[in-house]
């Protein structure tokens, strides 16, 4: 490997520094960490600040110095770090690291956003046939059926489809039980696609008669210009990294010049900010014009034929709506309030717009989907996965189930469920109705707030926890019913109130084994060390 060396002059010493090629600097970083790291990571590495470029295009350059800071102060200590935070126990195999971010979100399992889900690599290591010093067994086997009580975004089933196991999945959410079935219904694309181009089509007709897509154009020139000028990549964010701007104070000040300029563009084209009323959610998160283009296409969803090619295109639509929300760019997991004009974006270190028109996201996604569930279609198998909505402490498995299959009940009947994996929802996190507000408010899906267990809105009061584990213990009671005597349940649980023995006991079960894994890679703001665990249960 050439290696380019260059003598830095400091004040009163001289040092030695290395320089890399980007392509370089990716083979070194790659056997540093014993673990892939591409041209294109390095890249992003200077796209974000992190380390700097030196040189032009044609010949950039980084510091091997800067690198090894960088993976000195995250990366390559981060086991260590963690362990000592997290206690020895702390199962490392299980964090998967050695997985991209692509590979967690392969094919269906980024069909649609979902907050609160787990990585595929997880259910397959427990569903698969492998062993290892940790898995010592293989708990299930092709031809298997597995429930899933809280089947959330479908992860289970979808990876059961993949290994040739059944799936039966529950979520008290219709939402969420739609966008399970909707990864794991196999689709006409053909149909799916023409229908796509159609609405896509009529879309494009509906806006050639406003004005918005020339304002979102006249808009975007004037910010190319205004950040390329005040807010210079990579320089600006390598300046702020190392505190050599102040953010805050400059960012606002930015802001409020380039307001001006986005008045002007706005009464120009008359464009109407927001709507006459703020009843609903989609009254308050939508400017006018998105609102007028969010029921044109659903309109032209309800004329397709085909329930399936139906559903999809739904899927879509709510996954489009979702991204074109009057939101800042940081503020997209958790909403604040809606936003109207230009602003200073943090993630994205320069002025940033509100979303005047849903057709880019639309078009995007459109294509992303038939990707995602073409590469889907030839890794499934010939299994049989549904999710049924339902409240999994009473429902009634079987019986609904026979009403949507009468052959698989047959053969579940027959055979028995042979365990479970699943993830519940932990004491006073998570609303998971409210989370997709959006599509309640679009579809007119009749919303069961009430039967969740443990939600956010609830707490974690010393009542919340007593009702969660009471929620989750009834759960396990009316699921065993349709299990096999010796199944085996995969909870997976940030258990920090430590209510799963109690629940274990109670339920007349025994936790067999518990894996301590970090969770890595978390994309909302808290980037913490922490961990989770994955009960064993057996029947005691
Ligand atoms: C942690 S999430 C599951 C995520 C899932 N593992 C995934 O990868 O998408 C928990 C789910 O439990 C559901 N849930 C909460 N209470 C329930 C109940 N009483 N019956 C059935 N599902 C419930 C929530 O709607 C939520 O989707």
């Amino acid at each position: 490997m050439r290696i380019l060396k260059r003598i830095l002059k400091g004040k009163s010493m001289l040092k030695t520094d290395t320089f890399f090629t980007i392509k370089e600097a990716s083979e070194w970083a790659t056997q540093h960490l014993s673990k892939t790291v591409t041209t294109a990571n390095i890249s992003y590495l200077i796209q974000y600040g992190r380390i700097k470029k030196n040189g032009d295009n044609g010949m950039a350059q980084v510091s091997k110095q800067e690198l090894m800071n960088y993976y000195k102060s995250y990366n390559g200590n981060r086991e260590v770090l963690w362990k000592e935070q997290l206690g020895k126990d702390l199962n490392w195999t299980l964090s998967f690291d050695q997985y991209k971010e692509a590979e967690t979100t392969k094919h269906v399992h980024r069909l649609h956003p979902y907050k609160g889900k787990f990585i595929p690599q997880l259910v397959e290591y427990f569903l698969d046939g492998h062993t290892d010093k940790f898995k010592k067994q293989v708990y299930f086997k092709k031809g298997d059926i597995v429930l899933d009580p809280f089947a959330g975004s479908g992860t289970t089933m979808v990876q059961a489809c993949e290994l040739g196991i059944h799936a039966i999945g529950i979520d008290v959410s219709v939402f969420n039980a739609f966008i399970g079935n909707c990864k794991v219904t196999k689709y006409n694309l053909d149909d799916a696609q023409m229908e796509i181009n159609r609405i896509t089509k009529a879309l494009k007709e509906f806006l050639s008669n406003s004005h918005t897509l020339e304002f979102e154009e006249k808009l975007l020139q004037a910010l190319y210009v205004f950040n390329n000028k005040y807010f210079p990549v990579p320089e600006y964010k390598y300046k702020v990294q190392r505190n050599l701007i102040n953010e805050d104070q400059y960012g606002a000040e930015k802001e409020k010049e380039f307001l001006p300029i986005f008045n002007k563009l706005v009464k120009q084209y008359n464009i109407k900010l927001r709507q006459d009323k703020a009843d609903s959610f989609l009254d308050k998160w939508y400017s006018q014009h998105m609102r007028d283009e969010i029921h044109f296409v659903f309109d032209e969803i309800k004329k397709i034929k085909n329930a399936d090619t139906k559903r999809i295109t739904s899927i879509i639509l709510s996954r489009t709506i979702r991204s074109c929300r009057a939101t800042t760019h940081a503020d997209l997991a958790t909403l604040i309030e809606p936003i109207t004009a230009t602003y200073y974006c943090a993630k994205h270190g320069k002025v940033c717009k509100p979303l005047f028109s849903i057709l880019k996201w639309w078009e995007t996604y459109t294509k992303d989907t038939v990707n995602r569930l073409s590469q889907f279609d030839r890794l499934r198998t010939q299994t049989y996965q549904f999710c049924l909505t339902g409240d999994s402490r009473t429902i009634d498995i079987f019986g609904e189930l026979e009403k949507k299959n009468l052959a698989f009940v047959e053969l579940a009947r027959k055979q028995k469920i042979k365990g479970i994996f699943s993830s519940p929802p932990y004491v006073g996190l998570i609303d998971y109705h409210e989370q997709h507000a959006y599509a309640y408010d679009l579809f007119g899906f009749k919303r069961k707030d009430a039967l969740e267990i443990g939600p956010l809105h609830k707490g974690q009061s010393r009542e919340a926890k007593q009702n969660y584990t009471q929620g989750i213990t009834d759960v396990l009671i009316n699921c065993k019913q349709y299990l096999v005597d010796d199944y085996d349940i995969f909870f997976v649980a940030n258990d920090k109130y430590n209510m799963y023995p109690t629940i274990a006991e109670n339920a007349g079960m025994r936790i067999v084994n518990q894996f301590k894994r970090p969770v890595l890679n978390r994309t909302e703001k808290d980037k913490g060390a922490y961990s989770e665990i994955i009960f064993h249960l057996k029947k005691r």
